[in-house]
């Protein structure tokens, strides 16, 4: 088995940006009459949530969570602007009566104004329950509701008051209708192999348009969902100018390597948010593509015909950028190999956003939307930590249970923007207690990569920012003086939990050779050391006062 893809990737979260604030990408009307407004976005590293919620009221207004859809039971939140300054109030209720206030206020008011007629209230809470009288948001549909009242005197809410149910997690915005303007690019009667695993790459060129179109939305099309585990496309460079079809990653080295699309078992349609879709047509026209389909077949199954593949929404409407997808982490090149018999081997790779410009004349921050975390068969957990003037600012993405089989993308839920200058490093777990043999960083699924795709816009021309350990230094620590002494020292070597832990520290303190590449494979070449990554702090408990005057907390 010689085959896997560079990207591996599941995409199963939809998107819908109503308005262009970065930390409130979502919103939905509550109401039938379009009166009650809801904005969110989320933090599930920080393991917060961000409500806006505007209501056409000048009185109370108020927003929660309830198990059933009713009052009794349900968590919530009531403020306002009254004659006598704002109010706000962390409540809950037990009964068909005015709703207590919590002992323990979790909800963060972060703004809350009144104008217009309307009353906009911006909060903040833990996704997590904090107390008993709050209800945890899980990834699940949840029902919300809303009351307001047309005075500052929180009484019976009478008709204003309603439930909606959202998944606010994974939410799913509206679907379009089928006849919009598509395109397909799929395999066409391909007899699926009776091998366990096979992967099919077919390279036709994508539908030319004069002008610039935005891919909005892409749909998987599957004809086989027992056998097709995951499915990329890749944008060929202009040079790749005949259609073909063949195994992929056997003999030739596969040019197309601009991953722009991918599905995984499991997942769903994929939504850009509403700012940035996906460029084709135009100057990039009439580029080739390459559909690589993983197949996986344990029962080897014959005779199968497949057509699946991938559908393609798109618009004359562009959006306000063009986005692209940079691959960050480990370079993929047998450079390290992961020791047998290890519990949790931890590989990094960095990515030095300070070494764009030297590729690329108009650099710009990175908005990235969408993470998709990557490794093979040993990966356990993949965590990307965000680096600004030599500290940790932030994770961009985290995933401690790690599964080859159930990748997905990481919903960012809100726009984390990568300045030029800022580094990301992935680190990578891997379990090999299972192997009696070295892992080679490689291709192969019993190869290992250490990989976060970063889907962000505006789009820059380039393709992959990663590191590796430099293998000069490598080899001299370990005492070797060519590459053949030292492949010789590692498969020789007796590895036992002292030796593997002595290697992975060799491995992270040693200088690492960071690049740059662009669309054209032009590579920055540059040093770097990989920094210390911190534990990630479990998820703290928002806390607020109640308010009763205007003097409000600064914002977030
Ligand atoms: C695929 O097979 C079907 C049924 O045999 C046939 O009608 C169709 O033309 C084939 N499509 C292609 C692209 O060969």
């Amino acid at each position: 088995m010689v085959t896997i893809s560079l990207v591996l990737l599941l995409l199963s979260v939809q998107w819908c940006w109503a308005q262009e604030d970065p930390l409130l990408p979502f919103s939905e009307h509550l109401d039938p009459n379009h009166k009650v407004k809801l904005k969110w976005g989320f933090d599930k590293v920080k393991g917060t949530i961000l409500f806006e919620l505007t209501v056409r009221t000048t009185g109370w207004v108020g927003f929660g969570f309830s198990p059933n859809g009713g009052m009794i039971g349900a968590d919530m939140v009531i403020g306002g602007v009254g004659p006598k300054g704002s109010y706000f109030m962390d409540r809950h209720a037990v009964a068909f009566s005015k709703p207590l206030i919590d002992k323990q206020q979790n909800y963060k008011l972060l703004s809350l104004t009144e104008s217009n007629g309307k009353t906009v209230m911006k909060f903040q809470r833990s996704i997590s329950s904090c107390d008993e009288n709050d209800l945890p948001i899980t990834d699940l549909p949840m029902k919300l509701i809303y009351a307001y009242g047309v005075t500052d005197e929180i009484q019976y809410h009478s008709n204003r008051r309603g439930t909606k149910e959202l998944n606010l997690l994974k939410y799913m915005p509206r679907v379009k209708s089928p006849n919009s303007k598509h395109f397909d690019i799929t395999m066409d009667n391909f007899s699926v192999p009776a091998k366990q695993t096979y992967y099919h790459c077919k390279t036709r060129k994508a539908p030319t348009f004069d002008r610039k179109k935005h891919i909005y939305r892409i749909e998987p099309l599957i004809t086989n969902a027992d056998v097709v585990h995951h499915m990329v496309l890749y944008r060929c460079p202009p040079s790749v100018t005949k259609p073909f079809e063949e195994e992929c990653y056997v003999g030739v080295v596969t040019k197309c390597r601009e991953a722009v699309a991918v599905w995984g078992m499991g997942g769903g349609a994929f939504e850009f948010p509403e700012v940035a879709g996906l460029p084709i047509g135009g100057r990039v026209g009439d580029l080739f593509y390459k559909l690589e389909v993983h197949y996986n077949n344990p029962q080897k199954t014959k005779g199968r015909v497949d057509n699946s593949g991938l559908r393609f929404f798109y618009t004359s409407e562009l959006r306000q950028h063009d986005a692209g997808v940079l691959i960050t982490g480990l370079s993929v090149l047998p450079g390290y190999a992961i020791p047998p018999k290890a519990k949790s081997f931890l590989t990094y790779g960095l990515c030095d956003t300070a070494e764009i410009p030297k590729v690329l004349g108009t650099p710009t921050d990175l908005q990235v939307f969408t993470v998709m975390l990557h490794t093979h068969l040993a990966g356990r957990k993949v965590k990307v930590g965000h680096f600004r003037e030599g500290k940790q600012i932030d994770f961009l993405a985290v995933d401690e249970n790690y599964s080859f089989e159930y990748q997905h993308a990481i919903n960012l839920g809100k726009t984390k923007t990568v300045k030029l200058g800022d580094q990301l490093l992935v680190e990578c777990t891997y379990n090999t207690e299972n192997r009696n043999t070295l892992t080679w960083g490689g291709l192969s699924t019993t190869d290992e990569m250490c990989l976060a795709f970063l889907v962000y816009y505006p789009v820059m021309n380039l393709s992959i920012c990663t590191s590796l350990p430099n293998p000069t230094t490598l080899m001299s620590k370990m005492g070797a003086k060519d590459p053949a002494t030292w492949l010789n020292m590692m498969s020789r070597k007796t590895w036992n939990d002292m030796s593997i832990n002595q290697y992975q520290q060799t491995l992270k303190r040693i200088d690492q050779l960071v690049m740059v590449m662009d669309s054209d494979n032009n590579v920055s070449n540059n040093t770097g050391l990989i920094p210390d990554l911190k534990a990630i702090l479990s998820a703290p408990c928002v806390s607020g006062r109640a308010t009763r005057s205007l003097a409000l907390p600064p914002g977030p």
